[in-house]
């Protein structure tokens, strides 16, 4: 086996990739089959065919396993299990022709957990560290014709103990398998300096190469001996302009290309500094998933996370927790994106035990973790956007992190250290947290945190930088609270951002008895231990779909601020860049004027070129002549690309602001004129209204049947009202069931038809308590319009919040079509509402559903002023709000949905049901994080809100 080394896309040696249909046997126990099999002879006819790289338990043999941080077998540290599914694989291959002799190097760049190798025949060894690079010099033993490769890949090893970490447990050589040819002369290793000085500009270059060779770099006029430096100007690579400079690394025997990003990374005056100033992280965790090939994710699929991340203001990714493919940080460094790397390291399930026996605080385990820093730190030593290291995760603390942190001190000093398990921060140069909630980092933020027990260490911990390494959870729907986050990173130098948790929910795609595709998660291939959806937590589904959740995030890390009522006075917006290095001059301003949803008037606006930090206040331009009167009127202002980049084209919407210019005008109290009269049967008529003598309900509007409105208080509870079952208490789906307010029972106290009004009055309370609300309904009419008052009183002490407080109605499953006047396109609720924009906007109710992989609450509209439903001939029902709700519409009942485990247990029913909501319960994060903030709590209290409801024909 050959010491790691840094790796390159290409080179002018040879390579050959071995990826293609191999041979392949499972067996159940890692004994049973001899080794005869690595045999070249060996008659392996009867094996089936698998196709490398990838995972066998996606192929059909055996089943994916997931856990979070329990070890799927007995925890007796370094053994593992009997029943260690073991994969055989064979492989035949050629040489190409002009191949020639001489050294080779047969190169694996991941396998899980742990390989045995043979080439024709003979033994090469075995390795473990599955997401990292292991390589063989393999040169005297090739022929040109009829190579066979044997690998034998367990489940389970010793190494499996140190990838604990929260992920599916995928087995098989799932990256790069290739030969290439070293010829004599040709790169053992190279390390790439290149440094920049902010106070100069200039950059310098140093190329440690063994053997010694010569670089140049052709832009900049280069060409120097390795181990030689050279002091020239110019421009830094940093991740808003990653400048990259094309050079050539020439030895004897091999010409790599290099693609240099000079950049210097500093912890100084308690701030992470790139190129002399403080950077902001608007962060993600990565992990590499894809929902039918699992960790093997193809170059495409790598790059369309990065674009998608580039549009959606993502600045920064945590490779959490390994290394990723080497291809995603050459486009990191092509895209622009700070990379946090970790290493390969993960032992939370030690946790369970208090943390007794932690291999990170075993000396005999620590050749296996230096081993492990060390593939990491030369594999990917090169790339720029690499800014720190991070010694893994959740491991505890101990000697062995110790090790790593000092062995990579000394390999790598430009870059500094990341670990989050380490309060004491001992090994680290940022002091970094996850899922710490908003109160605790404002303390943090003003340094002045819970000391540490040691003087001298909380003394240097108060003096690091900042970073969330995992926060705003983004299990199902949320995560809520992100903007509350932002403004604390604006506002304390020292919080330099942090990462969502996480990009991608990793649910595996299968497809019912039915053929209907379907997101599978833990519990789902019937796991004896497994932890459910908590494996889908992204801000993408796993078809990389983006969620309402990567929406919100966007808007509340733009990079530029558009507001308008900053007291600048009306006509005006401020714009503050919030660009680390970029100035405003690669953006073009343009501004709308709507009335009611409607565009009067556009154009671009003048903003000047401001610098990092700077901020203007811009006069608007005389809003629209003859506007004036017709309703509510927005600006909007937005920033888009002015050129194409990399990532994006021209036109790209990176940053956007409203800004009211004629308020709603208060919808004037209509005057009802219709008095209620008993009609035939037991019914009142009032207006359009047909209502139920008895009950008091509404029957039917303008003669087509109508189900309700009636008070509703339930919502299918998200992964955040449900929390992790180790939050901390109270968890507000467990409140909410335990008050038994999915099962609210309404008793009609009158019905009362009298002068110009019909007043049904009701108590609506769960079984077994005392606790209840008082609603009483007021409906008022015309010809033809029908308005509900309805006021609400709680009676009793109510102990948690209301998940949602609303009226919940059913039509006809023909009106298919939603317009509305409000926040849009995506869903909104109070704490996850920045990027919903007032307009007008119109779609199938089908689409107002967001497909969360757990079935739960999704898809309110906020702000809504007025909703329209409609058949495709036009006809339908109109709602206005007063004041605006929260609207959502769907074919299946808040039942169902809450009874939903998979996507499709949703069946479309005969009817809608609408929700028209004057409050829901913020979403907050905490399936893993903090709860909602007091101000997005949905507290019981009295509260008056109307409707008033109209056909459309
Ligand atoms: C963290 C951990 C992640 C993930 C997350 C919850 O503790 O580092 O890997 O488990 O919580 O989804």
């Amino acid at each position: 086996m050959l010491p790691p080394r840094a790796w390159y896309a290409a080179s002018d040696a040879a390579r050959l990739s071995l990826h293609g249909t191999w041979r392949f046997r499972l067996a159940p126990t890692a004994g049973a089959e001899g080794d005869a099999f690595a045999r070249p002879d060996f008659d392996d006819a009867t094996w089936q065919e698998l196709r490398v790289p990838g995972t066998w338990v996606l192929k059909g043999f055996g089943t994916p396993w997931y856990t979070n941080t329990a070890y799927p077998f007995p925890v007796d540290p370094p053994r593992v299990p009997d029943e260690n599914p073991t994969g055989d694989h064979r492989h035949v291959f050629d040489l190409p022709d002009d191949w020639g002799e001489g050294p080779a190097v047969l190169h694996f760049g991941g396998v899980e957990s742990c390989a045995r190798v043979w080439l024709n025949g003979q033994e090469l060894g075995h390795f473990k560290g599955s997401r990292l690079p292991h390589e063989f010099e393999v040169g005297t033993l090739l022929r040109p014709r009829r190579n066979v490769l044997a690998v034998r890949v367990h489940q389970w090893s010793s190494g499996s103990y140190l990838e604990d970490q929260d992920q599916w447990w995928l087995p098989g050589i799932f990256r790069n398998v290739s030969l290439h040819r070293r010829p004599e002369g040709s790169v053992a290793d190279h390390f790439v300096h290149a440094g920049f000085d902010h106070l100069t500009g200039e950059g310098t270059l140093r190329v440690e190469c063994s053997p010694a060779g010569r670089v140049t770099v052709p832009e900049l006029g280069l060409d120097l001996a390795t181990g030689e430096s050279a002091t020239v100007p110019v421009r830094p690579w940093t991740a808003e302009q990653p400048y990259l400079y094309d050079g050539q690394l020439v030895t004897a025997g091999e010409t790599v290309p290099l693609r240099i990003g000079f950049r210097t990374v500093r912890v100084e005056d308690g701030l992470l500094k790139v190129n002399g100033r403080r950077i902001l992280l608007r962060g993600v965790n990565r992990h590499e998933f894809h929902p039918q090939s699992g960790r093997t994710v193809d170059p495409d699929t790598m790059r369309r996370d990065l674009l998608l991340m580039k549009r959606r203001n993502v600045n920064a990714v945590r490779t959490s927790h390994y290394p990723p493919h080497p291809a995603f940080l050459d486009l990191c460094d092509e895209l622009g994106l700070w990379v946090v790397d970790e290493c390969d390291l993960e032992t939370h399930g030690f946790a369970q035990q208090g943390w007794r026996d932690n291999p990170v605080d075993d000396a005999r385990w620590e050749p296996a973790l230096l081993d492990r820093a060390r593939r990491m730190v030369e594999r990917d030593k090169n790339h720029p956007g690499v800014v720190l290291w991070s010694l893994g995760n959740e491991c505890g603390t101990g000697r062995g992190l110790s090790a790593m942190a000092s062995w990579i001190r000394d390999r790598d000093p430009s870059r500094p250290l990341h670990y989050e398990g380490d309060r004491s921060c001992a090994d680290t140069d940022v002091y970094s947290r996850m899922y710490a909630d908003h109160a605790e980092v404002e303390r943090i933020g003003r340094r002045a945190e819970e000391p540490l027990a040691d003087p001298e260490l909380d003394a240097r911990r108060r003096g690091l930088p900042f970073v969330l390494c995992e926060y705003a959870h983004a299990m199902g729907n949320g995560p809520g609270g992100l903007g509350e986050y932002q403004r604390l990173f604006e506002t304390y130098e020292r919080c330099q951002g942090g990462f969502v948790w996480e990009w991608i929910d990793h649910g595996i795609r299968r497809r019912t008895a039915e053929g209907e595709v379907f997101h599978a998660y833990g519990g789902d291939f019937g796991e004896e231990l497994h932890d459910g959806n908590f494996v889908c937590d992204g801000l993408v589904f796993p078809d990389r779909v983006p969620s309402p959740g990567l929406g919100e995030f966007k808007k509340v890390v733009e990079p530029v601020r558009i507001e308008g009522g900053t007291g600048d006075g009306p006509g005006a917006v401020r714009i503050t860049n919030l660009y680390d290095f970029a100035d405003l001059g690669h953006l073009d301003f343009r501004w709308r004027y709507e009335v009611e949803g409607e565009v009067r008037g556009h154009g671009r606006l003048a903003v000047p070129a401001l610098a990092p930090g700077e901020a203007a206040v811009v006069k608007l331009p005389p809003a629209p002549a003859g506007a004036v009167r017709a309703g509510e009127a927005i600006w909007t202002v937005r920033a888009l690309l002015a050129e194409d980049t990399a990532w994006a084209p021209a036109g790209h919407e990176i940053a956007w602001g409203q800004l009211t210019a004629v308020p709603r005008p208060a919808p004037a109290p209509p005057v009802a004129t219709a008095t209620p009269r008993r009609g035939e049967g037991n019914v009142v008529v009032l207006g359009p209204g047909t209502f139920d003598a008895t009950t008091g309900a509404l029957g039917y509007l303008d003669g087509v049947q109508v189900g309700g409105p009636r008070l509703d208080v339930w919502r299918a509870p998200t992964d955040n009202d449900e929390a992790a079952p180790w939050q901390p208490e109270p968890r507000p789906a467990t409140e909410w069931r335990r008050l038994g307010l999915h099962r609210m029972r309404h008793r009609v106290e009158s019905v009362e038809p009298g002068p110009g009004a019909l007043v049904v009055r009701t108590r609506v309370a769960p079984a077994g308590s005392p606790l209840a609300l008082h609603a009483v309904y007021r409906w008022t009419a015309r010809r033809d319009w029908l308005r509900l008052e309805l006021g609400v009183d709680p009676e009793g002490a109510w102990p948690v919040p209301l998940p949602r407080l609303g009226v919940r109605m059913s039509v006809s499953g023909s009106l298919g079509f939603a317009e509305w006047y409000g926040g849009g396109p995506g869903e909104g609720y109070p704490d996850t509402r920045a990027a919903a924009r007032i307009g007008r906007w119109s779609m199938p109710v089908d689409a107002l559903q967001t497909p969360y992989v757990r079935p739960q609450e999704n898809g309110a509209r906020p702000g809504v002023r007025w909703a329209q439903l409609t058949r495709t001939d036009g006809s339908g029902l109109r709602i206005e709000g007063d004041p605006d709700f929260f609207f959502s519409a769907r074919r299946w009942t808040d039942e169902e949905l809450t009874a939903a485990a998979h996507t499709t247990d949703l069946r479309a029913g005969e009817e809608l049901w609408l929700h028209l909501d004057h409050a829901q319960h913020g979403i907050g994060s905490q399936s893993c994080g903090p709860g909602v903030l007091p101000q997005h709590r949905l507290e019981v209290a009295p509260a008056r809100f109307s409707f008033v409801f109209s056909s459309l024909r």
